[in-house]
């Protein structure tokens, strides 16, 4: 309470002024309900009045039941004589622009139906969390913040921690990346750098090429900036060349996105031989790719497959976006995009007009989770858990739902096609009897996707998966 602003006049005993004075600021809101009065000796002190003065004031004040004594506590305001006035009210739904809409409207966190306790939900793709090291993080965290000290906890570069974006480039280099003339920026996922390049690249009215289905997050980030999302079929062994071709003659496609291993949703690892189709047509319609690398550590049934920016030697055309989210801890945030120089360079300067950079300390401890090789350990163990699982549902799947088809060869979901019901309808019903997955329609621009479903397996014990899928097959037999 600011006393100090009294200014006493001559005409009115003192008491009174300091009565008067507390009840206006009541009024205005300016104390809250059960806020402590100075002590007596303390506002005496204060003002430079005599304690008498005050005790007779807070006395008539609690004779009106404005404030309220506890005794050896002091004098506090009554709730009921403040906050008098209505508040202000605005209607912020007039307000949002054309991006809050749409991110509402496309917002399938509010709109699908929510997790609960008791249910077998296939919907998640993220990682188990009992597989994570927790000693290994720790550790991680506590030699990283010994070596940099109040460093991590200070303002950081937009491009990133030095150290993890070095080691990223030789990550880059081993996966068969040519980075001459490359350059790195860490980002919040690879949400933030997919949202980056729109922002800094696209106009609303452009057009991206992708796969159709594709991650929905994609989709939504896309749809958000005005994009018109062109999605290309996929069939088993990936995205189809002669559609590809068809749409990328449109001459006025800004991008291609893709997805070519362990693609979200349908699993599928596109083929070297057809990689390199789909990129020397890309190369053709000089359309630049946008490779989301996001999960491609987690390969369990056939060899790896170099991503397609290894095929772009010493070229320009692919911007290669990765992401710890799946292959270690999605609440890092921790993701990365690699590209021409240029890109980079403006990519910094619209990171900074977002979020300044991410997190130092964040980015320290993973540099330091890497560079001790707990990360080789921690992928050979999530591989091995999520394969046992990914093989056990094909299982299922063969003798519970006998699904029209299943694709995809691992990553941490699988993608079934079903007749006769929609996968919306399905999930409806399963829903009933305690079941949950994604229905395929979520992931594609048209109707593309209304006869099929992911399973998420990668948060769910054998024995959750069995009983889940058993009840699928079971309502798609009803
Ligand atoms: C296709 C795809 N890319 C990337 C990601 C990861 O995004 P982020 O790194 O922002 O968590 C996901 C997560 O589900 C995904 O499905």
């Amino acid at each position: 309470m600011i006393f100090s602003s009294i200014d006493f006049n001559e005409d009115e005993p003192i008491y009174l002024q300091i009565e008067n004075y507390i009840k206006n600021m009541i009024n205005n809101n300016m104390v809250v309900a059960n806020g402590k009065l100075p002590a007596t000796r303390e506002l005496s002190r204060i003002l430079g009045v005599s304690r008498n003065s005050i005790i007779t004031a807070y006395e008539n004040l609690e004779d009106e039941g404005v404030v309220y004594t506890v005794k050896g506590k002091g004098t506090f305001i009554s709730p009921s004589k403040s906050k008098t006035e209505e508040g202000w009210q605005i209607s912020w739904n007039d307000k949002v622009n054309n991006y809050g809409k749409l991110a509402l409207e496309l917002d399938i966190v509010k709109s699908e139906i929510p997790w609960e306790k008791n249910l077998i939900s296939f919907k998640s793709i993220s990682p188990d969390g009992e597989l994570f090291d927790m000693e290994e993080f720790k550790k991680a965290f506590l030699n990283r913040i010994s070596i940099e000290g109040h460093k991590l906890l200070n303002y950081g570069y937009a491009k990133g921690y030095k150290p993890l974006m070095e080691y990223l480039l030789e990550y880059m280099k081993s996966k068969g990346v040519d980075i001459e003339g490359k350059d790195i920026i860490i980002t919040n996922g690879f949400t933030e750098g997919l949202e980056m390049l729109c922002e800094a690249y696209t106009s609303p009215g452009d057009k991206i090429i992708c796969e159709n289905p594709t991650h929905n997050t994609s989709i939504k980030i896309m749809k958000v900036h005005g994009i018109e999302v062109v999605g290309v079929k996929m069939n088993e062994d990936g995205i189809d060349i002669l559609e590809l071709e068809e749409k990328l003659k449109d001459n006025k496609i800004k991008f291609g996105y893709l997805i070519p291993s362990y693609h979200n949703p349908t699993g599928i690892v596109l083929k070297g031989e057809k990689r390199f189709e789909v990129y020397n047509l890309f190369k053709k319609y000089n359309v630049p790719i946008i490779e989301d690398g996001f999960n491609e550590e987690l390969l369990y049934n056939s060899t790896h497959v170099s991503p397609i920016a290894a095929l772009d030697k010493g070229g320009s055309g692919v911007v290669y976006i990765g992401s710890f989210s799946k292959i270690l801890f999605p609440g890092i945030r921790v993701g990365w995009l690699l590209a021409d120089k240029e890109v980079i360079n403006i990519l910094e300067s619209v990171k900074r007009c977002k979020n300044i950079h991410t997190s130092f300390l964040d980015q320290g401890i993973l540099y330091e989770y890497l560079r001790s090789g707990a990360f080789e350990k921690q992928i050979k163990k999530v591989r091995k858990s999520y394969k046992e699982r990914y093989e056990f549902a094909l299982k299922c799947i063969n003798k519970y739902v006998n699904p029209k088809f299943i694709w995809g060869e691992g990553g941490l979901h699988i993608y079934i096609g079903i007749e006769g019901i929609t996968g919306r309808e399905l999930l409806n019903r399963c829903y009933k009897k305690g079941v949950i997955f994604t229905p395929g329609d979520v992931f594609s621009m048209d109707n593309a996707g209304d006869y099929t479903l992911r399973l998420g397996l990668s948060r769910l014990s054998l024995k959750e998966i069995e009983k889940g899928i058993k009840i699928i097959g079971e309502e798609l037999k009803n």
